[in-house]
Order: structure tokens, then C-alpha cells, then sequence
């Protein structure tokens, strides 16, 4: 279904297929030197690749996260998906407590049981689960627990066109590190903050540098742009933007603030769309934003993207599965792409 290698390792054929279930281990272990993980995804035989984006989930089903997981069940068998992207916030309301706490099963595995959603979830992490032990989230022991689970802290999911680059923000975020509030941030293998941020937009510059997709889209948890409670992460957006600009980024997708919300950046073709409604929401305030604001729902519900070579269509579903918005974006085919 999936495999993953490095590209520095030189696997194909029938080494592959044996050792792929065993690198997905390793790679947790050994990331290649300089080298973000990489995940490959096939497209379908039609040269369509669809996806639902979900953020801010993992209640045991409260909060309509129930719902919202139901709907995604139906959306999903009507969109054929190929994979769910989760935008981080998987477990309230600290995490994991570690690799054999129940909230995974009661907030994942027995929640998003629709057969649509039997498909490989890829995940980052939110800053709740930095609240929890987050070495929980990353380990290989959950993938044998539910087989769909996948997360890392950064990684790039390439299917043929389109490139993924799934990024770890909350350690941008200096006010968890300064002044976290009472709350305990498992920083470990993060720490020192300058250094594990500098060494990620590095290799993710040099990554979407190197990349030849038709489109560029990048996830992380925290909010680049948003109108909502968290408004702007200013920590991330400062040292991000010039990078997702400088090189022809198409979207940024987010969680974060528990709503939906479509942000068209004035000065680049960047889309800011934040999907983080899985649970909990309603937060009722609305602040105005510099750039230009083309939906916003203060309420639950997810997103899908349907990509092809030459477009994306973005769609934003309410908690009762009723499209709210809908935004869709062409490009020309570059020949010698
Ligand atoms: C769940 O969704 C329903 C239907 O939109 C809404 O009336 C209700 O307030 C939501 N409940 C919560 C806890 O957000």
C-alpha cells in the first residue's frame, strides 16, 4: 500500500518489499543523516489522489468528535480516499501517557471506524501532545496497536505530483519553553529549541528546493494565518513565510484553532487553511486579519483535498457533513516538469 525509504538507501524490488515494514521501524530510530523521512503513497489509476484533513480530535468521541468522525466515514467513501492527514492535537487533553494508554484506542481506533477511514493516517504533533509523553506518539508500538497510525515529528509524503512536507511547530512556539503555564512540554530529543528549529527549516528549505512536484503543500499544527483564538503564531510565521514563498509553496494546512478558516495570502498564491474543528470548538471570537479572509466557521468539521496534475479542489465540511465552502485552484502543466 505505502512504503518508505531515504534516499540515501538504494531500495527497490523484492528488497523493498521485505524490508519496508523494517525501515518504517528503523527510520524512528535512524533518520538519514540530513535527511527529513520520506513516505511514498501511489495515486489512483485515474491520476487522482483525495484526502480528508482533520486537527483537534482525540475526546473519546465528545464534543461531537463522534460526529465529525462519522460524517468523515461518509464524505470519505464518496471521495474514495487515499489518506487522512491529522494536523496534530490527537490526544486531549496532555497526549499520550505513554505507549499503552487507552485514549489511543478510545480516541482513534474505536472512534474513526468507518471503512473509508481504514486507509494510513498521517500525523504531526499538536502542542497537547507535547503535554504527554510525545515519545508515545512517535513509536512504532502504536502502528502494531492500529496499523493506519503514522506519525513523525517532520516527514515529506510525496505521491507522483503533489509533495507533503508534514512539519513539528510547536517547538517554535518560545512561550511553551519560557513560560509554559503550569504545563510540562516533553521536549526530549527537541532541546535546545534554537537548534532543533534552525536544523528543520533547513532541511526544509533545501527539501522543497530539491522537489520537482506539480504542487508544494506544506502541514504543521500551529496557524500561520488565522482569526481565530490563537490568531497568527508569530513565532513560526516569522521564520517560516520567507521559506513557503521563496519557494512556490501552494498550501499551508493547519490546525490549531478549532475551526475552519480559508486565508488567501495577499502577496504570494499561498492558501492558509486551517482544518482543526475534530472535536471542541465554538471558541466565538473573530479578529481581523491582514490578508484576506475567504471562509471562516466557528465550529467543527474537516476538510478534503482532491489534487490532479493540474488542480486542487479544497472543500470544508460541517459537523453534519454539509459542504460550508468550497475553492479551487488550477496550474498550468509545466513541460519540463
Ligand atoms: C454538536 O453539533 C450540534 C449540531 O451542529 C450542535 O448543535 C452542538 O452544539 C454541538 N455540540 C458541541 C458540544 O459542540
Amino acid at each position: 500500500m505505502f512504503f518508505i525509504h531515504c534516499s540515501s538507501l538504494s531500495s527497490s524490488g523484492v528488497m523493498a518489499a521485505i524490508m519496508h515494514r523494517f525501515v518504517a521501524l528503523l527510520l524512528l530510530l535512524v533518520p538519514c543523516s540530513g535527511d527529513v523521512p520520506r513516505f511514498e503513497h501511489p495515486i489512483k489509476p485515474d491520476g487522482s489522489l483525495s484526502l480528508l484533513v482533520v486537527g483537534d480530535w482525540g475526546r473519546k468521541g465528545e464534543f461531537n468528535q463522534s460526529l465529525v468522525a462519522t460524517e468523515m466515514g461518509r464524505i470519505g467513501e464518496e471521495l474514495d480516499i487515499d489518506f487522512v492527514i491529522s494536523t496534530g492535537d490527537n490526544f486531549y487533553t496532555n497526549g499520550l501517557t505513554g505507549v499503552d494508554d487507552k485514549n489511543f484506542e478510545e480516541s482513534f481506533t474505536d472512534i474513526y471506524t468507518a471503512k473509508s477511514l481504514q486507509k494510513q493516517w498521517y500525523s504531526v504533533l499538536g502542542n497537547h501532545d507535547y503535554r504527554g509523553d510525545a515519545l508515545a506518539q512517535l513509536s512504532p508500538v502504536l502502528r502494531s496497536i492500529d496499523s493506519r497510525w503514522i506519525c513523525l515529528r517532520s516527514f515529506i509524503l510525496n505521491a507522483e505530483f503533489v509533495e507533503f512536507f508534514l512539519i513539528d511547530t510547536s517547538p517554535f512556539v518560545k512561550t511553551y519553553w519560557t513560560d509554559p503555564a503550569g504545563h510540562h512540554y516533553d521536549w526530549r530529543g527537541v532541546a535546545p529549541r534554537e537548534v532543533y528549529t534552525s536544523s528543520l527549516l533547513k532541511d526544509l528549505d533545501a527539501a522543497l528546493r530539491e522537489s520537482t512536484a506539480a504542487w508544494k503543500i506544506v502541514v504543521g499544527h500551529h496557524t500561520l494565518r488565522s482569526v481565530s483564538e490563537h490568531r497568527d503564531t508569530v513565532d513560526l510565521l516569522n521564520p517560516l513565510l520567507p521559506i513557503l514563498m521563496a519557494n512556490g509553496v501552494d498550501l499551508y494546512v493547519n490546525g490549531h484553532d478549532h475551526c475552519l478558516e480559508h486565508i488567501s495570502s495577499n502577496d504570494s498564491p499561498i492558501q492558509y487553511l486551517t482544518s482543526g474543528g475534530g472535536s471542541k470548538a465554538w471558541r466565538g471570537v473573530l479578529f481581523p486579519t491582514s490578508d484576506k479572509l475567504q471562509f471562516f466557521h466557528d465550529g467543527q468539521g474537516f476538510m478534503s483535498l482532491e489534487i490532479r496534475r493540474t488542480a486542487i479542489d479544497i472543500k470544508f465540511y460541517g459537523v453534519l457533513g454539509q459542504v460550508l465552502h468550497k475553492w479551487s485552484v488550477s496550474k498550468e502543466l509545466h513541460p519540463a516538469a
